[in-house]
């Protein structure tokens, strides 16, 4: 599991706790939501690289470093909406593309409604952004999107991973590295993580 990263950090493993308590409202739950992405972000986020850059101070010239590459925020929607704003905080430049997928209840495959791609690629980063990575079709299809569009860089941000979806995310596309904040121990007959937290997308929306 050498490219899959757990945050370790005690406030993730707080926020991750309340998260998943079933009776965490809708509105709180897209507020922890939105803060563990901006940390699990804070540690994917490590390796960009930087340029020197000079910058004028009130007192004189100094040598300071601004960020070099262009990064795509990629949140898959639904629930993946809802990681944006916390990244977007930290790094407002960055584009967001949306993928649209919903997982067939049934076959559990990803079936594809909303790509606005253009054609050719617009950022060299892109961070795929999902709370859960279940089965991890809709993980593995959102990067073959952007394999096809020509991104080189591509990281998998999310909340909590199931090992059949990290193990599919490192079948189909080894070279991604996953941040999540916790991996869990099973999927159930349905596909949900378990313990996992129950719906993200019906939790954030209040669609339940
Ligand atoms: C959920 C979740 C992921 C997907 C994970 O989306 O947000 O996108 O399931 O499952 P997988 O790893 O087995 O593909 P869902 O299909 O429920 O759609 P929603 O976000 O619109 O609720
Ligand atoms: N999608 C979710 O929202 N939760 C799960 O447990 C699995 C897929």
């Amino acid at each position: 599991m050498s490219n899959v990263f757990v945050s370790q950090h005690p406030l993730v493993r707080h926020k991750l706790g309340i998260l998943r308590d079933r009776s965490t409202e809708p509105k709180k739950f897209r507020q922890l939501v939105k803060e563990l992405t901006a940390l699990l972000a804070y540690e994917a986020t490590l390796d960009l690289t930087t340029q020197p850059v000079k910058i004028q101070t009130p007192i004189m010239i100094a040598d300071c470093d601004e960020l070099r590459e262009k990064i795509g925020l990629v949140p898959i929607l639904r629930a993946g909406l809802g990681m944006v704003e916390g990244i977007w905080e930290l790094m407002p430049s960055s584009e967001v593309w949306h993928i649209g997928l919903y997982r067939d209840e049934s076959t559990l495959k990803p079936v594809e409604y909303y790509n606005k791609l253009p054609i050719e690629p617009t950022v060299s980063v892109c961070l795929i952004l999902d709370p859960m990575l279940a089965t991890g079709g809709s993980a593995t299809a959102t990067a073959d999107i952007l394999k096809r569009w020509g991104v080189k860089k591509i990281k998998f941000v999310g909340i909590i991973g199931a090992p059949e979806g990290i193990a599919n995310m490192q079948k189909h596309h080894p070279d991604i590295p996953i941040h999540l904040a916790c991996v869990d121990d099973h999927l159930n007959e349905k596909g949900y993580i378990v313990p996992g937290l129950g719906d993200a997308g019906d939790r954030q929306f209040g669609t339940a």
